[in-house]
């Protein structure tokens, strides 16, 4: 029987993990062990209880106001034993996130083949975003298969000399979470806060991000509010302390501002999916966002979601407040610019999990 261990530790990872772990657990043929970092605690729990998915070992090395090097030494300390004691024949990590690169790294010390799901995304500037082009870069040069969320996902790791029949397109796994979670009927106060409105959903948390770059993007939705009595916004804040005090200061007090505990995620796809558009900096969310048609507005110099920009659905406006207030103000204004982003969305395309869970068996 093979042995195959999912490591991950985030809220992202987990989200995209979840679906493939509980394909891995119909299989016969094969043995699935969950170990998570903790590189997150409440946002991963919370996810892995809307999922039902229990590890069988969890690192917990998640502390306030952690740094890189924090979770990379402690990662690499508390998994080892793990490795060493499973000795899986291949170790599954996700993306771009230091957990992902940390676990790679320590399968590689140990010669234990890595599979890497959500492989060969990249902006090419190291710094942006930082530190997760580094990190899945580094994956990209341990991972031993490759799971390619798209044909230029794909491309990017031929043109690096990867062998391509180790890499495969399987769809983003982020999907069939999503479709495991969007109802039309679904309901949350924060819904029945919004109801009647033309509700604008922000996430921002990236590192590179945290300081001006965040501060310039609070004032320019605080003065877009202000502007727009029909809108309404709501802004879930990510657990970093870096990040909750400066929001509550610059956005707090607002009638038409929700500022929010980070959302459940079935409660979130949801919001998402009525929501009218959508600010952020965040990547699973420029997926998703496309995948329900939603415009939505990239609070960075730089995207990997190539095909996501194509489909015309996601455009990157920086984090200079004279840029943000004047292209949400357009749309906002002009219903036909809105319409030139906006698709109607049909069923979600799932199937990820499943043909890599088959592609791992063979
Ligand atoms: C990490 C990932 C990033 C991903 C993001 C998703 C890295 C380097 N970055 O960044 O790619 O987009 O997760 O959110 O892997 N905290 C809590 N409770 C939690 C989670 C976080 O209190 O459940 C606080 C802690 O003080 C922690 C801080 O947030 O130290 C930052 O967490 P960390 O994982 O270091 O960075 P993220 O910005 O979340
Ligand atoms: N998400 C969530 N609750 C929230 C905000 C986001 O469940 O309050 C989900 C969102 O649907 C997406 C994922 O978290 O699946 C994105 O995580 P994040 O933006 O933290 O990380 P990134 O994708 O940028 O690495």
């Amino acid at each position: 029987m093979k042995k195959i261990m999912a490591v991950f530790g985030t809220r992202p990872d987990a989200i995209k993990m979840c679906p493939l772990v509980k394909e891995l657990k119909t299989r016969p043929d094969v043995k699935t062990i969950v170990c998570v970092s903790g590189q997150h605690r409440e946002m991963l729990d919370s996810v892995l209880e809307a999922f039902g998915v229990s590890p069988d070992y969890d690192l917990s090395v998640m502390k306030s106001e952690q740094s890189l090097f924090d979770i990379t030494e402690s990662i690499m300390q508390a998994i080892r034993p793990v490795l060493e004691r499973e000795r899986p024949d291949i170790v599954l990590v996700h993306g771009d996130t230091t957990t992902a690169f940390a676990a790679a790294l320590s399968c590689f010390y140990m010669k234990i083949p890595v599979g890497h799901v959500e492989a060969g995304l990249r902006t090419y500037s190291i710094f942006s975003p930082y530190p997760e082009e580094f990190n899945r870069r580094s994956v990209s040069l341990i991972s031993d298969i490759d799971f390619a969320p798209t044909k230029s996902a794909r491309y990017a790791l031929i043109s690096e000399g990867k062998s391509p029949e180790k890499i495969y397109v399987t769809g983003n796994t982020v999907l069939d979470a999503l479709g495991s979670t969007v109802r039309v009927d679904h309901s949350c106060p924060e819904l029945e806060w919004a109801r009647g409105s033309r509700l604008i959903l922000l996430t921002t948390h990236r590192r590179e991000n945290i300081g001006e770059p965040m501060k310039n993007v609070f004032n320019a939705v605080r003065r877009i509010a202000d502007d727009h009595p029909d809108v309404k916004l709501i802004y879930p804040v990510h657990m970093n302390p870096e990040i909750g005090s400066v929001a509550r200061q610059m956005l707090g007090g607002h009638d038409r501002i929700m500022l929010t505990e980070p959302l459940g995620v079935v409660d979130f796809h949801n919001i998402l999916n009525k929501s009218y558009l959508v600010l952020t900096d965040s990547g699973g969310l420029q997926e998703e966002a496309a995948a329900l048609g939603k415009p939505t507005f990239i609070l960075r110099d730089l995207s990997e979601r190539r095909e996501e920009i194509l489909s015309g659905t996601v455009k990157v406006i920086g984090t200079r407040e004279s840029e943000i207030y004047s292209v949400i103000s357009r749309v906002l204004k002009d219903e036909k610019v809105y319409e030139t982003m906006h698709r109607a969305h049909g069923d979600i395309e799932v199937g990820a999990s499943k043909l890599i869970a088959d592609i791992l068996c063979r």
